[in-house]
């Protein structure tokens, strides 16, 4: 399919562009926007995770002088039925889980909505609740599909049980991962406000249109009413690529007073209003034979739901491409608690699958008296054992190797425990990595004026990544023009349509619809006006739908991760003075701004082995640490040196800029390396996430 691209711009190293107005404060993310007459908005939130509202009494609060009004579901206005029932805010005197919404205040400060939002009285009639994810939940049940849709829950392929009955060496083990918060840096942040154009919304998300969307449904409004700018995004994570309640009651809100309306989440808020990562038990059960092939790998996974909306996070996909075992078994079972909607979060399904995953094989490794990394290389695939297609390139013995290489790992001891330096035990790890190649529709509008300067609209979104200077180069090299030449407008809904920066899908997705509407105007100039651009410019659109490499061949990023970690004799206490990532994951457009969306990764994926988790109390439902104060991630102390590299890689079926996806890979497979490391330095194997001090004394 590939089309041969001179690359200028690509591949190079370039600052971003719009780094100096970030730098400078000049960037506006979604609060700054000055508004004319804005109002501001602070919700009252459930403090029972189950029940009704039996009462409430807004006197005192609507009594403060500055308060506009008090909304709840005795007078908000009604909205549309939605498949996400969160999303229905103020709709019912129900409660579905602990800090739904139940009231709001707007008034004329902020200060006066957030004093008056703690003088509403609401009383409750509590029923039980069900907030605890258990192995031995009697209600567990297996969802219609993960992945929202995009994968089956099981998948059993050959015979695993008698596979693993007459395997030489067996293993049977439970890895657990907590709930984990999203917490991008800048929280959910809203400007609503109605005039004659409709519904302009200022928001910080990961991708206006479907956001857009889902208001339209909410309210009954054309879509094209609705305009929706984000400009700049300080992170998302996942938790802003869907709409969540906040955006809701803000619009809710500007309609009630006919008021702008501005509302900002706090950090106590995001604990029960954006998302989160479910928590997971998986129990891996690994066969091989002396020589460490695997005759059977099985791998069970038990998660979360709410009862607002069944989202099922695709945990144990990631197992059906992995290794080449013949018996292999896949499942997902889910729990419906009374708790918030959970959500895609930094790498979902790989991130926390290959934690387990990839601890298992390591401890498979020395069942068998093997190298981890001689272990995987025997059990590399030669097709994709999930759909039997070729893969379009899998880089992942590749990575393994000059990851050894560079890591200095052929002078490890695999003896646990036998590397100490004063009071620090000393030990290395490995795990594999990988990220499929996902593709979202999106198209692009390109025009040139008779000076040969580009304008180029995508609704797509830069969430921090750098998207906005990786499209540029890519923009510049398809319509074969200096990058100066080129101007690139994004996040806006009014701009053509384009799938969230979610899925480390932008690039590919975004980049191919620029390439189409460049290659489309190419067309125009050349047979509508013989080459020559008219003294009015030009303009042409280009779509992009889907990969249709991807019935044919299995596309996916793979890398390996490889980690230090020192922990204290005395204490317990872990430090992970280095990690390594080795990545082939196509083309890498800007090595700059990559080397930073690898390093980010890779730096999660620490802060998930080290740090994060949030704390339920379950008499309540609702987390003990909703703050940065108790819910820990890794700081730049945490942070030793973290190298990052990458394999060229040429693959022909990705797309016409052969690029894969770099966004969340870098997270996949690092909390394992510092896992299998930390057994490595104590021989104690902690299988349940984060690694905490405790858990080696
Ligand atoms: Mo990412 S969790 O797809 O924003």
């Amino acid at each position: 399919m590939k089309m041969q691209l001179m690359t200028r711009s690509i591949g190079a190293p370039i600052n971003r562009i719009d780094g100096i107005q970030k730098a400078t404060g000049a960037a506006k993310y979604a609060y700054e926007y000055p508004v004319e007459g804005v109002v501001y908005l602070f919700p009252v939130q459930s403090t029972i995770a189950r029940g009704r509202i039996s009462a409430i009494d807004v006197s005192a609060a609507q009594a403060l002088p500055g308060v506009i009004t008090v909304l709840s579901h005795e007078n908000a206005p009604r909205l549309a039925h939605l498949a996400n029932t969160e999303l229905e805010v103020l709709q019912t005197d129900a409660v579905a889980y602990n800090g739904q919404f139940v009231a709001a205040v707007i008034a004329e400060t902020s200060e006066i909505a957030r004093q008056a939002a703690e003088l509403v009285v609401v009383h409750y009639e509590e029923l039980p609740h069900h907030v605890e994810l258990r192995a031995d939940d009697k209600t567990l049940y297996k969802p219609p599909s993960v992945n929202e849709g995009h994968d089956v829950p099981d998948r059993f392929v050959g015979d695993v049980e008698s596979a693993l009955a007459s395997a030489a060496v067996s293993l049977d083990q439970t890895y657990t991962t907590p709930t984990e918060h999203n917490n991008p840096l800048e929280t959910h942040a809203t400007i609503a406000l109605w005039d004659n154009a409709g519904l302009t919304i200022y928001d910080s998300n990961q991708g206006s249109h479907a956001i857009r969307d889902t208001i339209a449904t909410a309210f009954s409004l054309l879509p094209e009413r609705i305009h929706i700018v984000t400009q700049y995004v300080g992170g998302g994570f996942g938790s802003k690529l869907f709409a969540h309640p906040p955006i809701i009651l803000t619009v809710m809100a500007a309609q009630v007073t006919k008021r702008p309306v501005k509302l900002a989440l706090t950090r106590q808020q995001m604990f029960s209003q954006t998302g989160y990562r479910t928590p997971t038990i998986q129990r891996i059960r690994l066969g091989a034979d002396n020589h460490g092939h695997l005759t059977a790998i099985a791998h069970d996974v038990i998660e979360q739901t709410s009862t607002s909306y069944e989202f099922a996070e695709q945990v144990a996909v990631v197992t059906r491409r992995m290794y080449a075992a013949p018996n292999r078994r896949t499942t997902h079972r889910v729990a419906r608690l009374d708790m918030p909607v959970p959500t895609y979060m930094r790498g979902p399904g790989e991130c926390p699958g290959m934690f387990a995953l990839e601890s298992a094989m390591d401890e498979l490794a020395i069942a068998c008296g093997m190298d981890p990394i001689e272990l995987r290389i025997r059990n590399e695939p030669t097709i994709d054992p999930e759909t039997g297609y070729p893969f379009s390139s899998r880089g992942l013995v590749a990575c393994l190797q000059e990851g050894a290489r560079r890591f200095g790992w052929q002078q490890r001891d695999p003896t646990p425990r036998m590397r100490q330096e004063g009071r620090w035990l000393i030990g290395t790890g490995v795990a594999s990595s990988t990220y499929p190649a996902y593709y979202y529709p999106a198209s692009a509008s390109v025009q040139v004026d008779h000076r040969g300067m580009y304008q180029v609209h995508i609704d797509a979104t830069d969430i921090g990544t750098g998207a906005r200077t990786a499209l540029t180069q890519i923009a510049a090299d398809v319509l074969d023009a200096p990058l100066e030449q080129v101007q690139l407008e994004i996040g806006n809904s009014d701009q053509p349509a384009a799938g969230y920066a979610g899925g480390s899908s932008g690039t590919s997705s975004w980049g191919w619809a620029i390439f189409n509407a460049a290659n489309a105007l190419h067309t125009k100039l050349q047979e509508e006006c013989g080459g020559v651009i008219p003294a009015e410019g030009l303009s042409a659109r280009g779509t992009f739908d889907t990969n249709p490499e991807l019935q044919q061949f299995a596309i996916h990023s793979f890398g390996a991760q490889f980690a230090e970690v020192h922990i204290n004799v005395d204490t317990g206490e872990i430090r992970v003075p280095r990690l390594l990532g080795v990545f082939a994951a196509g083309k890498i457009v800007n090595p700059k701004t990559a080397h930073s969306q690898f390093m980010g990764g890779m730096t999660w994926g620490l802060s998930m082995a080290l740090h994060e988790a949030s704390v339920l109390d379950t008499r309540y439902g609702n987390y003990v640490n909703h703050d940065f104060g108790g819910y820990h991630i890794s700081t730049n102390a945490d942070v030793g040196t973290i190298d990052v590299v990458w394999l060229e890689e040429d693959d022909l079926h990705v797309n016409p800029l052969g690029t894969k996806g770099i966004g969340e890979i870098g997270i996949v497979g690092t909390a394992a390396a510092i896992a299998n490391a930390a057994f490595h330095a104590t021989g104690i194997r902690v299988r349940d996430l984060p690694i905490t001090l405790d858990k080696f004394l």
